[in-house]
């Protein structure tokens, strides 16, 4: 098997693995480690979690170590990337139903602890309740740990691509995003059909994501290898907000596969 190899990148470390399935394992470990030393530390864990598919064998590894009473999610909050809007959380393609049927439901977490974007907000209020969202998020003591996918575009949550100078950029907040047309063409699997995708999602902003004490970002397959390319190597830009990382170096791991390193030297 070949082995793990790390990369440096203008100050960014990333964990190339010989699989996506390696690689998620370390990112269960890594979450794992995480929850243990902040309830050591604090009585407590808030984890910022994301959907996608990515992070799908990282959940099932969990639910394996918590069955395995290797980790307990009694003492964790979890505040999640992105919820569609308009959507019900009944709904079969709301990333309520995703994480609860993914995870949630599996685990000893205390059920009111776990915290979506709710797509029903009404959208004369939804402004204010997104910037709730960053206020809940602070009073719990901000994010121990933030997990993250990036979309083929460079979209961190559904914090999309823009013409926002970086200045504005790392300091965008949580808020109601038009998605791109990239995000609703690689969401039109899930959906059945591009038509029947949301137009729109709640999103943490890029201020809150930055803010975490820690962030674990997963790419695998060849789809990611051109974006993840721009995000390490090329300037920190909002056309590609997985750049904005480039600010967080030191407190960001990268763990990759090799498919989505191909295009890193
Ligand atoms: C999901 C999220 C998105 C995904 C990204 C990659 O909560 O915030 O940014 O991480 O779209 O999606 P996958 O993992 O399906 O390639």
């Amino acid at each position: 098997m070949m082995p793990v190899r790390s990369i440096e990148i203008a100050g960014s470390t990333v964990r190339v693995f010989p699989s996506a399935s390696l690689a998620c394992v370390a990112a269960a470990d890594f979450i794992t480690r995480t929850i243990q030393e902040a309830t050591e530390a604090r009585g407590r864990a808030v984890l910022g979690l994301a959907t996608g598919h990515t992070p799908l064998p990282v959940y099932k590894r969990l639910v394996a170590l918590h069955r395995a009473g290797e980790v307990s999610f009694r003492d964790v909050s979890t505040y999640n990337l992105d919820e569609y809007y308009p959507i019900a959380p009944t709904d079969l393609q709301s990333y309520r139903t995703y994480m609860d049927r993914h995870l949630f439901d599996h685990l000893d977490i205390p059920p009111n602890r776990t915290h979506l974007f709710d797509g029903t907000v009404p959208e004369a209020f939804v402004a204010d309740y997104a910037a709730t969202f960053d206020r809940w998020i602070a009073a719990e003591g901000g994010l121990d740990l933030q997990l993250l996918g990036i979309g083929r575009n460079g979209h961190i949550g559904f914090n999309e691509p823009s013409d926002v100078s970086v200045h504005e950029a790392l300091r965008l907040p949580s808020r109601l995003m038009a998605l791109h047309p990239i995000t609703l063409a690689d969401a039109a699997a899930d959906f059945g059909d591009e038509g029947l995708v949301p137009r729109r999602a709640l999103t943490i902003g890029v201020a809150p994501i930055l803010a975490a004490r820690s962030i674990l970002v997963l790419a695998f397959g060849p789809k990611k290898a051109e974006i993840l390319a721009q995000a390490l190597r090329g300037p920190m830009t909002a056309e590609v907000p997985a750049s904005l990382l480039q600010s967080a170096r030191a407190r960001v791991t990268w763990l990759v596969d090799e498919a989505a390193a191909a295009r890193l030297g």
